[in-house]
């Protein structure tokens, strides 16, 4: 009698539950589309550390490869837009690095990189 009456239950109450979970779901994936979650300061500093090994410590040039520390943020932003679609003519490691993050952390490095300060 217990089984009989679990498997009576069950498929109703999956039922009941099923236009919550869908439209829990579907807000979801809404508030991810609509708004990205900025990036904190912390983890756009450890993006940023990793071009250290290139562009010289926190972005000042010591050798022959560019300086990013202090260059205007639509000029920095522009060039990584242009690596991450393949589109700059004269780049070799940076095309493949910049394929690498997504548009948000392309933007915030741009600004981090920007500043005189640090
Ligand atoms: C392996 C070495 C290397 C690393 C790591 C590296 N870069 Fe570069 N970067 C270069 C080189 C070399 C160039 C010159 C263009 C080229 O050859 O691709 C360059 C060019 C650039 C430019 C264009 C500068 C200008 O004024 O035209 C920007 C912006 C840039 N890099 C940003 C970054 C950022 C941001 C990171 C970290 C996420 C990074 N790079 C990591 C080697 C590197």
């Amino acid at each position: 009698m217990p089984l009989a009456f679990r498997s009576s239950r069950a498929p109703r109450a999956v039922l009941a539950l099923w236009p919550v979970l869908a439209l829990t779901t579907a807000f979801h994936a809404q508030a991810a589309t609509d708004a990205p979650a900025p990036l904190r300061a912390q983890d756009v500093a450890v993006l940023a550390a990793t071009c250290a090994n290139c562009h010289g410590p926190d972005g000042r040039s010591t050798g022959g490869i560019p300086q990013l520390r202090g260059v205007g943020e639509a000029h920095l932003l522009q060039r990584l837009q242009a690596f991450k679609a393949g589109t700059a003519k004269d780049a070799t490691v940076m095309t493949r690095l910049a394929k690498g993050y997504e548009d948000e952390q392309i933007k915030a490095l741009a600004a981090w990189f920007s500043k005189e300060g640090k």
